[in-house]
Order: C-alpha cells, then sequence, then structure tokens
C-alpha cells in the first residue's frame, strides 16, 4: 500500500496543475462551465485518467467519465467524483479534490493489483456550481436525463449566451444532450468525496465528515419591473420605484428563514439595479433568492412568504414582478448503509469523524434523489470556502482515499 505521503503528493500535483486552469490568475479560481480555461481542465483531467488506466470518454454533457471495468461487468457499477468547475473567485479543492481522490483510487487499486468484481467509473461533472447560468448540476442532472432542450435555450448567462451556444463553443452537440442520459439499473451507488466548505470539522480537530443529509435547494431570479424616473424631480408618491418594492422583500427574507429554524437559511447574493445611475430611480430590479434546509416544508414557507411579499410590496401601480425558478433539489438522505461502512473503515484507521449534514449542494444532492448515494467531507481550514482562502491539506484529503479504498472493496 502507498504510505500516506505518497498519497498526499500526488493529489497535490493533481490539484496544483488543474488549480491552472483559472480566468482569473492572483484571485482565486475561476473557472466557469463552457470556457477555455473549463476545456483545458477537462483535457487535463481526461490526460489523468487515460494515464490511470482507465478508459475514458467524454459525454453529451461535458462530464469526464473513467471506466475501470469489473470482474464481472453485468453487476451494477459504483460511481465516485465530483465536480471541476468553479464559483467565481472561488478556491481549488471545490469539486476538484473529489476528482483528484477518485483517480487516485483507481490507481492504488491498479498498483495494488485490485480488479474489482462491480466496474469503478469516476466522474468528473460539469457545471455544477450554476455559477454561469444561475442553474446548478447541469453534468448530474443531464446525466439523470433531466436536462431538456428547452432547458439549453432557456438558460443563459450575464452576457445572454445561451447553454446551447455555450455547448457549441465549447465542441460539444447539444441537439445531443439526451444521450448524456445514464442507464440507472446499471448504476449500483455514487459516492463523493468533498472538502467541508464549512468550520465543523477544522474547529473540532475531526479528520472525516459523514453526510447523513443534503439540503434541499431552491433558487430564483426575481425580477421587479417599474418605471424609471428622474431622482430629483418626481415627488414620492408619483413614483413607481423598482428598486422600494426589492429593497423591501430581500429586507425581510433573513427574518423568514430564521423563523423557520432547522437550520434554513435564505440569501440574496446578487442584484442589478436598471439603468443604474445615482440620479436615476430604478427602472428595474433583479435579485436572486437561494432558500435552503433540510426540511422541504421550511422551504416552500419560506418561498410563499417571499411571493406574498412580492405581491404586498409590488401593488403600487406602475410595478409588477415576475420569477424565474433556477433551481429545485428536494433535501436528501444519504445511504445509512454506506455511512455505516464508512464509520468502520474511520474506526479502522483510527480517524476522529462526525456525522453531519451538508448546507452546500453538490452532485450528490440531484443523484441522491433517485441512487443510492454517500458523501464523505474533510476538513476546509477556518471553513473558508467559494473564496482564494479555500484550503484543505493534502494529507488530509489522502484520508478520504483511504476511507474509500475500504468501501469500495467492501461494496465491491
Ligand atoms: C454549491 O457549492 C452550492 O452549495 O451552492
Ligand atoms: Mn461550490
Ligand atoms: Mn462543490
Amino acid at each position: 500500500m502507498e504510505t500516506s505521503e505518497n498519497i498526499a503528493d500526488q493529489l497535490r500535483v493533481l490539484l496544483e496543475e488543474w488549480a491552472a486552469f483559472n480566468a482569473t490568475p492572483g484571485n482565486g479560481c475561476t473557472r466557469l462551465p463552457f470556457t477555455q480555461e473549463a476545456r483545458r481542465a477537462a483535457d487535463c483531467i481526461r490526460g489523468r485518467m487515460v494515464e490511470a488506466g482507465l478508459d475514458v470518454r467524454e459525454d453529451a454533457a461535458g462530464n469526464i467519465i473513467g471506466v475501470f471495468p469489473g470482474e464481472d461487468t453485468a453487476l451494477p457499477a459504483l460511481a465516485v467524483g465530483s465536480h471541476y468547475d468553479t464559483v467565481q473567485n472561488g478556491g481549488n479543492f471545490d469539486g476538484q479534490a473529489g476528482i483528484a481522490v477518485g483517480i487516485l483510487l483507481a490507481r492504488l487499486l491498479k498498483q495494488n493489483g485490485v480488479r474489482l468484481k462491480r466496474t469503478l467509473a469516476v466522474v468528473a461533472f460539469c457545471d455544477e456550481e450554476g455559477m454561469r447560468f444561475g442553474t446548478g448540476y447541469f453534468g448530474s442532472k443531464a446525466m439523470l436525463g433531466q436536462i431538456t432542450q428547452e432547458d439549453l435555450h432557456h438558460f443563459r448567462d450575464k452576457d445572454d449566451v445561451s447553454v446551447y451556444d455555450a455547448m457549441k463553443t465549447y465542441g460539444l452537440v447539444p441537439e445531443k444532450i439526451g444521450e448524456a442520459r445514464q442507464d440507472l439499473s446499471k448504476i449500483a451507488a455514487f459516492i463523493e468525496m468533498h472538502i467541508e466548505q464549512g468550520p465543523v470539522l477544522d474547529q473540532n480537530h475531526e479528520e472525516i465528515g459523514l453526510v447523513e443529509c443534503i439540503v434541499g435547494i431552491q433558487r430564483y431570479v426575481i425580477t421587479v419591473h417599474g418605471r424609471a424616473d428622474h431622482a430629483g424631480t418626481t415627488p414620492m408618491d408619483m413614483r413607481a420605484d423598482a428598486m422600494e418594492a426589492a429593497a423591501k422583500v430581500i429586507a425581510q427574507l433573513p427574518d423568514w428563514a430564521r423563523a423557520e429554524g432547522d437550520g434554513t437559511v435564505a440569501t440574496t447574493g446578487y442584484c442589478r439595479a436598471v439603468p443604474g445611475g445615482m440620479n436615476i430611480i430604478a427602472g428595474e430590479v433583479q435579485f436572486s433568492v437561494d432558500v435552503r434546509s433540510r426540511c422541504q416544508t421550511h422551504i416552500d414557507t419560506v418561498v410563499s412568504k417571499l411571493r406574498a411579499a412580492l405581491n404586498t410590496a409590488c401593488s403600487r401601480d406602475g410595478v409588477s414582478w415576475d420569477m424565474d425558478c433556477k433551481l429545485d433539489v428536494a433535501p436528501v438522505d444519504l445511504s445509512t448503509s454506506m455511512l455505516d461502512l464508512l464509520e468502520q473503515s474511520c474506526q479502522t484507521h483510527g480517524y476522529r469523524f462526525r456525522r453531519m449534514i451538508s448546507g452546500a449542494g453538490h452532485d450528490a444532492l440531484a443523484i441522491g434523489q433517485v441512487l443510492d448515494t454517500v458523501m464523505l467531507f474533510v476538513p476546509s481550514k477556518d471553513g473558508r470556502s467559494h473564496c482564494p482562502a479555500e484550503w484543505t491539506e493534502y494529507a488530509d484529503i489522502a484520508k478520504a482515499v483511504h476511507v474509500l479504498y475500504d468501501l469500495v472493496l467492501a461494496m465491491q
């Protein structure tokens, strides 16, 4: 068996290499889907999978899939992986660490002369974050057959480029998106290793997080329509101020989440006024709402309060609103039998672990709706993530390789 130092070093080499595929060098990693950076990262990951001895292909959605055929190819396969896109000015570990762990797992199995009974597929998913098109889980949803031709035209980036056109520029054939759909009866389980992206493991000096549940997420872009007018000459009672209406709604959102409790969160992370002048009343305001909870009814309550507040805030003449749903995924409970196997492995290795919930979304959230799925976390230094300071020790990620090695042997 490879030493942990050796595995940590191999992880460092992969992750440092991929970090170079970045649109914002010196200011975190920005690798939005279907861009040149994404193309270079995908090609590089593909090359590393080939070197690891996997049969590799890019599917119709831009996912890279490396297959290590099992002894019995009739048995449903195990899939392990995560995503290769990043948020704007994000880090080098979110998603990518999970792909590196998958490649290392395949390398180790080969080096040790282990051929599993089941096929093992290592997957690098395209566009998990939804950063460019406001959506999320594009690659994993395409594998589940949940992306339609209409979606490809409907979802557009801030420059009004559709997913359809972006895919074409990237070298994919959007008309073939349906071909990314996998026969789910041929997949036994999905396993995702990810950085925690929060402070719990780091603060408690724990090494592995066993994820029992991933929060559900609803994501909207809301547009409030008003009328642009002179900011100095238009009396307060004669305005159709889109900003006033939007601000009243946005200000209440955090309290609705607090009222639900149970860790429910709600965020407006994006807001844009049009035309956007200091001396012009906003004619239009667009803002995002992201609501998450482990309990679907909490999400639904916050969203119904949002609709009611929009109706109230936009009741003045000349003000109206519309809402575009970008994402709607229910909370998911992960496989208890796989969690037990992971726990046994942590005990064998003497790793400190805890069972926990994921407040971040993951490909495992989309896939866990339909397949047996499990996730494990490794610590994020100071809990930082989605920012340039994101950091996880390579030696900590190496521990996840050992645990996953045990898991796939136990499940083969
Ligand atoms: C992705 O990281 C998300 O949780 O939005
Ligand atoms: Mn992320
Ligand atoms: Mn991620």
